[in-house]
């Protein structure tokens, strides 16, 4: 998840599959380079923290430079449609306009939404109001208001390759306490951010994430987390936000993936609309934000691809 993946699937697969590469074989990257003088020595250090009971990626959660421009690239076109939405969110507009706004102009740069049609997802754009954690879908009938908060999450394809972020939109007079869950919930992805570096762990991130939200009074959603993302919509690794530090998977120069954590006023608590199988809301109903970034990790800290 997010997008009804399981936690924990595919956990089996995070291990490293060693594979029976000779020293002179062309490397497993694609640069065309004897492994030996490519990333031989990248993965014996990927290795050793395996051995020392670590998490670690495979080969497939390591992006080549040319994978990597093509994300950036999606990445840049996510963040354009994003600063569009920004330019036009305003009262009295119906979350379907926020929807048609996005199409339109994903399809202007010459993207295409990736929610339409996402494992049967109805629009191209998830709009999450107030209590509404995420997976909104838009509707005529859902009408922005004064003190509305609003999570807008757009993910575009762009040639073939995927970007993913979502921003917070504050409509109006919002009451100050919901002001402060939308700084906050930013503030939590900032510290996340600024733990995102290569020989580390997600927990690490995850850790920051949550502490930032605990310190505050808030709490951090469970069950649903980031994930790998670029070549598919969503990939390998899940990404959580509550795990602690130095667990979880190691991050290696190449991973990208996304911080976008859910962060609730009250308890943690969610459930599922049973009416569409997607839109998840506080079990309290009590307002959730979110703010989504995509990461790649570098080989000193990490570049923002998208947000
Ligand atoms: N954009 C969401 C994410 O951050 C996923 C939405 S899946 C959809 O991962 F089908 F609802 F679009
Ligand atoms: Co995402």
């Amino acid at each position: 998840m997010p997008a009804g993946r399981g936690r924990r699937q595919n956990e089996k697969e995070r291990t490293m599959k060693m594979e029976k590469l000779g020293r002179n074989d062309h490397c497993w990257c694609g640069s065309g380079k004897k492994y030996k003088q490519c990333h031989e020595a990248f993965d014996e250090k990927i290795h050793h923290f395996e051995l020392e009971g670590h998490m670690v990626p495979t080969h497939e959660m390591i992006k080549n430079p040319q994978q990597i421009a093509g994300i950036r690239e999606s990445g840049r076109i996510n963040t354009l449609v994003l600063d569009y939405v920004a330019e036009h969110i305003r009262e009295g507009m119906t979350t379907a306009e926020i929807d048609r706004l996005v199409d339109t102009k994903t399809r202007e740069l010459g993207g295409i939404p990736a929610p339409l049609g996402y494992e049967g997802f109805p629009k191209s754009v998830c709009t999450s109001i107030n209590n509404q954690v995420c997976h909104g879908i838009p509707s005529e009938t859902d009408v922005l208001k004064d003190g509305d908060i609003i999570n807008v999450d757009v993910s575009t394809i762009y040639n073939g390759y995927y970007g993913d972020s979502s921003r917070m939109f504050c409509i109006g007079n919002v009451k100050e306490e919901n002001l402060r869950l939308v700084r906050v919930a930013k503030e939590c992805m900032e510290k996340g951010i600024e733990q995102v570096k290569p020989w580390r762990f997600l927990g690490d991130m995850a850790d920051a994430v949550n502490r930032h939200a605990k310190e505050n009074g808030y709490s951090v959603v469970i069950d649903i987390g980031g994930h790998g993302v670029g070549l598919e919509f969503h990939e390998d690794p899940f990404v959580s936000y509550v795990a602690p530090a130095g667990t979880e998977m190691l991050m290696v120069p190449g991973m990208i993936f996304t911080i976008e954590p859910m962060i609730n006023m009250g308890t943690a608590d969610i459930y599922v609309d049973d009416s569409n199988g997607w839109t998840i809301y506080t079990e309290d109903g009590k307002p959730s934000a979110q703010w989504e970034t995509m990461v790649l990790v570098t080989e000193d800290g990490c570049e923002i691809l998208a947000h």
